[in-house]
């Protein structure tokens, strides 16, 4: 099982994102929080700005789009050229529908669940996504600390992933940093998005690699 690191910006500088990006070279992707105010209630920024991120670097977008009507606005991140793109499952009418049109843009197709939802009824559509983000925190904000209620979903998550077989990936989203990448890792995740622990450390790419380090260590024999 492969270990991605992929720092949010919310806790960038957002008006230098040029140079924050610059700044944590050996990220797998680079986790972008959409978020309009409906959804959650925090405001973010949208298409346009992702469109100019998409122009300012090379790394792969994690696009986490956190807002409602997602099938009417999920599918304008895959035109921009986004890696891949991610709706909530709550927000959206016809996730099937969704996650299609998404792999037919280009993008990988990645559904997120908040903190209250369980996975089992979804568990048929996992053939349509290429990821699952499970939050680890309320969304809408970054700083929260992780939930550990959680770790049994992501463990139930984990054994519906091996038992469908393939290649998706199981993302956590919310509080992760080297105090609680391991119990994260043990339970079978395998993508970490990271905020603050990332640009409030002072080398934030040293803490890229080493949160990475980490999880590979934690990683069953
Ligand atoms: C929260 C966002 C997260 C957030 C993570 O709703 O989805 O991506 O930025 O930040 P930390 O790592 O600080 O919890
Ligand atoms: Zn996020």
């Amino acid at each position: 099982m492969g270990i991605r690191i992929t720092p949010s910006i919310l806790n960038a500088d957002l008006a230098d994102l040029r140079s924050e990006i610059a700044r944590i070279p050996s990220s797998d992707l680079i986790h972008l929080d959409v978020m309009d105010n409906r959804f959650v209630p925090n405001l973010t920024f949208g298409l346009p700005m992702v469109e100019c991120i998409r122009k300012s670097t090379t790394l792969p977008l994690d696009i986490h789009l956190m807002i409602a009507e997602a099938d009417r606005w999920a599918p304008g991140y895959a035109e921009a050229g986004a890696e891949s793109v991610t709706f909530h499952v709550e927000a959206s009418d016809a996730p099937v529908r969704l996650a299609r049109e998404l792999r037919r843009l280009g993008s990988r197709a990645s559904m997120a669940l908040r903190p209250a939802t369980p996975i089992e009824p979804y568990a048929d559509l996992l053939p349509e996504l290429d990821m699952v983000l499970l939050m680890t925190v309320e969304p809408g904000f970054g700083g929260q600390s992780f939930l550990d209620v959680m770790l049994p979903k992501i463990r139930r998550t984990r054994a519906l992933l091996d038992a469908h077989g393939g290649d998706i990936w199981l993302q956590v989203d919310g509080g992760i940093s080297e105090e609680t990448i391991d119990r994260c890792v043990q339970a079978g995740a395998d993508t970490f998005v990271a905020g603050s622990a990332v640009f409030r450390a002072d080398d934030p790419d040293a803490m890229v690699r080493a949160l990475k380090t980490q999880a590979e260590a934690a990683l069953p024999a």
